[in-house]
């Protein structure tokens, strides 16, 4: 077979969770490393990477349209590689419905993506979905780029087996990165520009180590070690699990400022007889109290969650009692899903599938609630003094974004500089930001 002359320009779209975006990351890196450069904005690229996320049907099915547009402007097709959650689960479906993709690579496996590519200029398309025991972040070139705001994979996979939930199955079992690996790659971000660092994980707060010590530490023990940073500002996780929101976690934000005070906590329902179904091994009266627990040493922490509504089952009474969680917890932000089946999780063929106009509605009604919540943290906000990092320049002349604490958009007009922490007064708040003035180009 005709060989294919090697890929100059790539594009990696990623889509999906936060965790994709730094997979994504570190293939552009990789790809970087071997000489590719990425396509200029508006141009065709020789490779492209579909960082796709199976999570939901929705997302999934995203991934066969996209590759259908992906035809370059003379006509030929780009290089293209299904990475991530659906080339994970749906590998083989791809590349029968799919004849363009050259290559498949599942998220433990994307370290081998220049021999694939190699692989796939002589011709044949390759797969591969492995999830080998050495990890792919030995393999993975050092980290030497980072916007002011940086994500860094400490724990992947999941164990928990949420009767609806892909990932256990798409990221396979729970591990955590090294202590000493960690900290070597923040170091290196932070060198790189980094003044925030969010630790990843689909259950991060369940991440373990061993420090330089030798001593067993949880989560906390990690964030305080890179609190030790100077050039390390903030620190934020996502996503924990109710179940293992440890004291020693909570502590750390009592002891500690440069844990952010946001915490994304899924709840995911209101009714323990769903959560019971949904394998989630927490009651709703159990979540509140780590929330109690949590807001008794950080009285302002903003809170945050996962929700899913239509469960199979649920009932109108039951989906009453999310509405209620919402109106007791006061979120400040919060992701809500129609229930999709998805296939092989225990969920998919239970009884009592809920018809989607009901789905509709409750997901309307959930959303109203969640957004008069979000409104309403907003503006208790309003005439407070805080600390901006600046993220990026906005729309208007002099316009500056950037996040507070509480993880709000926060906009100011003034002389900063991308990766300034500045200090603001909270003037206004809209549903999805907050107008600030500047006070000081310093912090607090
Ligand atoms: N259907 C709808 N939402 C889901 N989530 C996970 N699996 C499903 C599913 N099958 C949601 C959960 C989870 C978030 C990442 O996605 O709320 O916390
Ligand atoms: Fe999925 Fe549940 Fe694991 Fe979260 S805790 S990744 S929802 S199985």
């Amino acid at each position: 077979m005709a060989s294919t002359p090697a890929p100059q320009t790539y594009r990696v779209k990623s889509f999906g969770c936060q965790m994709n975006v730094y997979d994504g990351e570190r293939m552009a890196e990789l790809l970087a490393s071997q000489g590719l450069s990425p396509a200029a904005e508006g141009n065709d690229a020789d490779l492209v990477v579909l960082n796709t996320c199976h999570i939901r049907e929705k997302a999934a099915e995203k991934v066969y349209s996209d590759i259908g547009r992906l035809r370059r402007k003379d006509g030929s097709s780009p290089l293209i590689a299904v990475a991530g959650c659906v080339a994970q689960a749906e590998g083989e479906e791809i590349m029968t419905r799919a004849p363009a993709v050259k290559m498949v690579v599942g998220p433990q496996a994307y370290h081998r993506l220049p021999e694939m590519i190699a692989e796939a200029q002589a011709g044949r398309r390759v797969t591969d979905t492995d999830m080998p025991a050495e990890t792919k972040f030995d393999a993975l070139p050092a980290r030497r780029k980072s916007g002011p705001s940086a994500f860094l994979t400490v724990q992947e996979g999941c164990d928990k087996f949420c009767t609806y939930c892909v990932v256990p199955y798409t990221r396979g079992a729970e591990i955590s990165r090294p202590f000493k690996d960690l900290i070597a790659e923040a170091e290196r971000l932070v060198a790189a520009g980094a003044r925030e660092i969010t630790l990843l994980g689909q259950n991060v707060n369940a991440w373990t180590g061993e420090d330089f010590s030798g001593r067993a530490v949880g989560l906390e023990g990690l964030a305080l070690h890179l609190a030790k940073l100077p050039d390390l500002r903030r620190i934020r996780y996502t996503t924990s699990h109710p179940n293992d929101m440890t004291d020693a976690l909570i502590a750390a934000h009592r002891d500690n400022p440069k844990l952010m005070p946001f915490l994304h906590l899924p709840v995911q329902a209101g009714s323990d007889r769903v959560l019971k179904a949904m394998n989630r091994s927490h009651t709703a009266e159990s979540y509140l109290k780590v929330l109690d627990k949590v807001r008794a040493v950080r009285p302002d922490i903003a809170l945050s969650g996962d929700f899913i509504v239509g469960f199979p089952g649920e009932t109108e009474a039951e989906f009453a009692e999310t509405l209620a969680l919402v109106e007791a917890v006061g979120y400040a932000q919060c992701f809500s899903f129609k229930y999709s089946p998805r296939p092989g999780t225990p969920a998919a063929t239970m009884d009592g599938q809920v018809p989607a106009d009901v789905m509709d509605n409750r997901l309307q009604r959930l959303q109203d609630a969640l957004n008069r919540s979000q409104v309403a943290f907003n503006q208790a906000t309003v005439g407070r003094r805080c600390e901006v990092l600046v993220e990026r320049k906005g729309k208007l002349p002099g316009q500056w974004l950037g996040k507070t604490p509480w993880l709000q958009s926060a906009h100011f007009v003034g002389e900063a500089a991308i990766g300034d922490i500045v200090t603001v007064d909270l003037i206004e708040a809209g549903a999805n930001s907050l107008s600030a003035r500047l006070v000081a180009l310093t912090a607090v």
